[in-house]
């Protein structure tokens, strides 16, 4: 099939994790690849409890079309939600339920981006946004990562030369590298955007679980009408559902509600009741708090692992929570050559190549913790430490 499809389809690639997934399928092999939450931990008594009560409650209601905001009781309880950990106040109508955040950043590029619009992002950046706004063909400007966040210099520098329409971050315990934005960051960043017509889009769907150090202050907090704030239940109730949400200001609201309108009309209905009643009846606060202990484990044995297995020379993330941590290889190595040794030892990770836009070959590589149990990483990360040993 010749000239038949779109240009915009084009310039993206496919998920190149998703094809890494599929040569981890094979059961024999240790995946740190993967960034699923754990399912051991889904609650899934509780939601099957919550669902025969949905349908023997409100069944007609819960399958019936619905609002393209989103159920009003839901985004009552995540404005409640937000006033209890973050102390800000959002009124429910500048929440808008999403099919996961991943819709969010696809809806943001939408109402925002014109092709050749500039966009900073973080480097390494989340792939799905990579991916999400590709698809409206910006100008990338990637600024690297420092342990505390993006290097503020090279913002203030691109902010200066450059008209810069979004700059989307992930602050709490980012995807892929697992560093979280410093309260000190956090301030200097706000200082550069606050006289700007830059939005930023705060990504913001591991922020609940910090299993160490205090909480930070959101960009919301600081910058609200900068700000573009994006939330998720997959990360603290289950991924499947596909329920998130953007937190925006009304002018911004009304345009985003036109896109989410042409997209799909609403977020499933049935899995937003579901979700909410699995809250009102379960205490979230107890189930987060087993998902931070579990994760909190998991990311100790591999930072031990590393420790002790890992050559000298090589770097890694220690993140106060999340699901990620990130491993720079001594100069010069190749992350996708080590893939390919690593496999033949049936052990896996993502080399970081797909993480950065204008970077081939890099030297990096992210390690998921959250799905793999403490004994299975100590013998993973000791075979990657013998790969890299004999690299
Ligand atoms: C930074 C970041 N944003 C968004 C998403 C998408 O999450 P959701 O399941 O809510 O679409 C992910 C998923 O891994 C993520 O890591």
């Amino acid at each position: 099939m010749e000239n038949v499809f779109a240009d915009r389809i084009s310039y993206v690639p496919r998920s190149f994790i998703r094809e890494i997934l599929k040569v981890t399928a094979d059961p024999s092999i240790i995946s740190f690849a993967g960034g699923l939450p754990n399912r051991d931990l889904f609650p899934l008594r509780e939601l099957k409890a919550a669902a025969n009560t949905v349908l023997d409650e409100s069944g007609r209601e819960a399958l019936q079309y619905s609002s393209s905001e989103g159920d009003l009781e839901l985004r009552n309880w995540i404005a409640d939600r937000y006033k209890k950990k973050n102390k800000f106040t959002i009124h429910p109508k500048n929440i808008l339920i999403t099919s996961g955040s991943q819709q969010g950043l696809d809806l943001l590029g939408k109402t925002f981006l014109n092709e050749g619009d500039n966009v900073i992002i973080e480097e390494p950046g989340y792939l799905g946004a990579i991916q999400a706004f590709s698809l409206y063909k910006p100008t990338f400007f990637p600024i690297s990562l420092d342990a505390d966040g993006i290097k503020t210099d090279k913002l203030k520098q691109v902010l200066l030369n450059h008209d810069i329409k979004l700059f989307y971050c992930v602050p709490n315990f980012q995807n892929p590298s697992g560093i979280s934005y410093s309260e000190k960051k956090r301030q200097e960043v706000a200082e550069l955007l606050k006289e700007k017509n830059t939005i930023l889009i705060e990504d913001d769907p591991y922020g609940e679980l910090r299993f160490l150090g205090k909480d930070r202050t959101s960009f919301y907090n600081i910058i609200p009408n900068n700000t573009v704030l994006l939330g998720s239940f997959s990360k603290i109730v289950a991924p499947s559902f596909r329920i998130g949400w953007i937190v925006a200001k009304d002018e911004i609201m009304d345009k985003l509600i036109i896109a989410k309108q042409a997209s799909d009309l609403h977020t499933n209905y049935f899995g937003q009741k579901i979700i909410l009643q699995y809250m009102k009846d379960n205490d979230i606060d107890e189930h987060i708090d087993k998902i931070k202990k579990a994760y909190s484990g998991q990311r100790n044995a591999m930072v031990a692992a590393i420790q002790k297995h890992f050559p000298q020379g090589i770097n890694y993330t220690e993140p106060e929570g999340g699901m990620f941590l990130w491993i720079t290889l001594t100069e010069g190595l190749s992350a996708l050559k080590l893939f390919e040794k690593a496999i033949r030892q049936k052990v896996a990770f993502v080399p970081g190549d797909p993480f950065y836009v204008d970077k081939k070959d890099v030297n990096t590589l992210r390690l998921n913790f959250s799905s793999v149990d403490e004994e299975t990483i100590r013998i993973g990360i000791k075979k990657l430490g013998e790969v890299l040993k004999n690299y």
